[in-house]
């Protein structure tokens, strides 16, 4: 049975009211990343990195899942074959909407990490710059989000789905940041159809694109799939 493998980016959980990155007024236009996204400025500066995760985990808690995410959820439940959704985003809005399995990239807000020595456990709402470990007690706790010059998470997992895919969908990601952003050219190489979900067209060279809001293609996409199935 055909295998789907979706990339979702910022822009699935832009309607439920978390800023994007790229987008006008985004967050990469509030904050450099060298400040608050990269191992170095962790080091240099925990408060103010601790600050920037803290205020969007506090806001990641309040929203809700939207119409796409719900629709996604929807897909994996009624599509015979498997359904794997892989995010870059780090709120918790996929699983909130139903989605299971959901292999985040780039880490997940609501998870702590030891630098110290590993060990992960679940972030309190607000992280201290010197948050102690529950394990080794260093002040080493960090968001468990994967920054700027670190490797992403489950790359071999991902690539596995890549190469057995028959149906590839990037939904709300604009293709700037890599391995992410050459995950449709993986799946087309094995022969999956391509299909690009976002408002407007980021030149990635997939087979077919849905442009319009996600609460309103996704939907409407999944829809379709599913239809063609009965
Ligand atoms: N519906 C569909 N697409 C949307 C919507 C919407 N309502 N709103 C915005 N978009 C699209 C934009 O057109 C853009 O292509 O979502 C995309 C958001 O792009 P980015 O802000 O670059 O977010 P993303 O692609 O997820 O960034 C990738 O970069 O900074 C790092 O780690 C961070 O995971 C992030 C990665």
């Amino acid at each position: 049975m055909e295998k789907i493998v979706i990339l979702t980016g910022a822009g699935i959980s832009a309607e439920s009211g978390l800023s994007t990155f790229r987008d006008e007024g985004g967050l990469w236009a509030q904050h450099r990343i060298e400040d608050v996204a990269t191992p170095e400025a962790f080091a240099r500066n925990p408060a103010l990195v601790q600050g920037f995760y803290n205020a969007r985990r506090v806001q990641a808690a309040q929203v809700q899942p939207n119409a796409a995410h719900q629709a996604l959820a929807q897909l994996q439940r009624d599509w015979p074959g498997e359904v794997v959704i892989v995010t870059q985003n780090v709120d918790s809005l996929h699983e909130a909407g139903g989605a299971s399995g959901v292999i985040h990239m780039h880490g997940i807000l609501s998870g702590a990490l030891c630098a110290a020595c590993g060990h992960r456990w679940t972030a309190p709402p607000e992280m201290a710059p010197d948050e102690p470990c529950p394990a080794c007690n260093a002040p080493s706790g960090r968001p468990d989000i994967v920054w700027f010059g670190e490797m992403p998470y489950h790359m071999e997992d991902i690539f596995d789905h890549l190469t057995t895919a028959s149906i590839f969908a990037a939904i709300g990601t604009s293709g700037e940041v890599y391995p992410a952003a050459a995950f449709v050219h993986e799946a087309q190489a094995a022969g999956a159809h391509t299909i690009e979900i976002n408002l407007e067209p980021t030149g990635g060279g997939f087979d077919e694109r849905l442009l319009g809001k996600a609460t309103e293609t996704v939907p409407r996409w999944v829809d379709r799939l599913l239809m063609a199935k009965t």
